[in-house]
């Protein structure tokens, strides 16, 4: 079993650039088989989710290669428009893969990415947007089988602005002739990166970043040319990391305006954060203190992605603080071992009280989800003595090197590598 030995207490001094994001580069990736010809997407991070999207690509048809952090994708010639259940269990983003293979081949099929460790996980947005486009979608014994003779541009209105659907949605509306509306579309970061991919590869889209995307669809795409943005929860990790540990940590490869509300919640705390459009420093000197209700919300609110590392650095803060996740149902699933950390955390249904001012010691923890993860390491760097974090599959979905980046940030954490008997 890998384990990160975390020796915490100790204050932070460091720099770190941060990769790629994951959020960006899934869907940039599904985006790559519209293109007829090959593509080229820099700053991709190696994340297990992404070595999972190439395994798709390349069960599909594609030719990928990865030198460093650039990848190209040759999507010139797909064989297949079916995703295994094998593929799809790896990684449950993956159904945005659903959009781009109708788009390109007419058809699609795969399996229902299925429940998830934040609690049911549903794509009913996802298959309306898809059959208002005209698809036909059978959904028989977990299995999902779309066709489509020819895909029309229409008004699809989503009820609540998910990420993945605004994203299916604009990837199928490529293949679709005619223009296609997105209206109460998910205006996350990562939308925008899309946006700019999908035009790289010849596609005329725009709104990303506001409620409203239009896509004139029906435009034969070729190979695009993209820099992936950097990671906002990754940078909000480390961030909450420098805040639990107090020190001084410089970030750069982020866009600190991806980050307004975190930056505001840790500075309220106690931190000073200077942003340039190059870096994010932050000083911090502990004890902090608790903060006004954080409630998470649609971009450009609170990200529910940061709400378990940002809960882990308030621990130890003088004061009550309060979350409400409003994404997710079940996303509090860190709190039972941070409360072994020491922490006093009640939860009530959506709601999280963190009752400050404790002081938190060093313990054998394991994580239950990838951003849980991050918040058990958050924990860790602030309580005194050693901790022993596992469930690291799931830290490595979405973090690149947790224990090289916070060991360029002065922490004392190493990362064992036990085979498992
Ligand atoms: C994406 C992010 C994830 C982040 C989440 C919210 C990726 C790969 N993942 O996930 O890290 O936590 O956005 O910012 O980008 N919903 C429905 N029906 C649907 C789709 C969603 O009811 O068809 C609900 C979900 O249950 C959830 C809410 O909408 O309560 C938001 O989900 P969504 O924005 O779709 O998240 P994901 O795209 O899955």
């Amino acid at each position: 079993m890998s384990a990160l030995l975390i020796e915490g207490g100790k204050r932070l001094h460091g720099a770190v650039k941060v990769h790629g994001a994951k959020n960006s580069v899934l869907p940039i990736l599904a985006a790559a088989i519209l293109g007829r010809g090959e593509s080229v997407i820099h700053n991709c991070p190696a994340l297990s989710d992404v070595t999972a999207s190439v395994a798709i690509l390349e069960h599909l048809g594609c030719r990928v290669r990865t030198e460093g952090d650039t990848l190209w994708v040759d999507a010139s010639q797909l064989v297949r428009s079916d995703v295994p259940d094998a593929l799809m269990r790896e990684m449950r983003s993956s159904v945005i893969f659903l959009g781009a293979v109708l788009a390109r081949t007419g058809e699609a099929e795969m399996s229902f990415p299925g429940g998830c460790e934040l609690g049911p996980r549903p794509i009913d947005l996802h298959l309306a947007a898809l059959r208002r486009l005209g698809a036909e979608v059978a959904e028989r014994a977990g299995a999902l089988c779309c066709t489509a003779v020819g895909l029309t541009g229409c008004d699809i209105v989503l009820s609540l602005p998910s990420v993945g659907a605004t994203e299916n949605a604009m990837l199928a509306a490529t293949g679709a002739e005619g223009v296609t509306t997105i209206t109460n579309a998910a205006r996350e970061p990562e939308i925008v990166d899309l946006q700019n991919f999908l035009r790289s590869m010849g596609a005329r889209v725009r709104g990303a970043g506001s409620s409203v995307i239009t896509v004139e669809g029906g435009r034969p795409l070729h190979g695009g040319e993209h820099t992936v943005i950097g990671d906002r929860i990754v940078a909000a990790t480390y961030l909450s990391a420098a805040a639990a540990a107090g020190g001084e940590a410089e970030l750069t490869g982020v866009d600190y305006r991806h980050l307004s509300t975190v930056i505001a919640v840790l500075s309220e705390a106690g931190c000073a954060i200077r942003s340039t459009p190059e870096r994010i420093c932050i000083r911090a000197d502990r004890p902090l203190r608790g903060v006004r209700p954080v409630r998470t919300a649609p971009y450009p609110g609170f990200p529910t992605d940061a709400q378990a590392p940002v809960m882990a650095a308030l621990c130890t803060a003088e004061g009550t603080s309060v979350f409400v996740e409003n994404i997710f149902e079940s996303r509090y699933r860190h709190v039972d071992e941070l409360c072994r950390m020491g922490a006093d955390i009640r939860v009530e249904g959506r709601v999280a009280v963190v009752c400050g001012g404790k002081k938190l010691h060093g313990a054998a923890v394991k994580a239950a989800d990838l951003r849980g993860a991050a918040a058990l390491v958050v924990a860790a760097l602030g309580a005194r003595g050693r901790s022993t974090v596992t469930g690291l599959a799931h830290a490595d979905r979405g973090y690149q090197d947790l224990a090289g980046d916070l060991r360029a940030l002065g922490a004392e954490i190493t990362r064992t590598e036990e085979r498992e008997t």
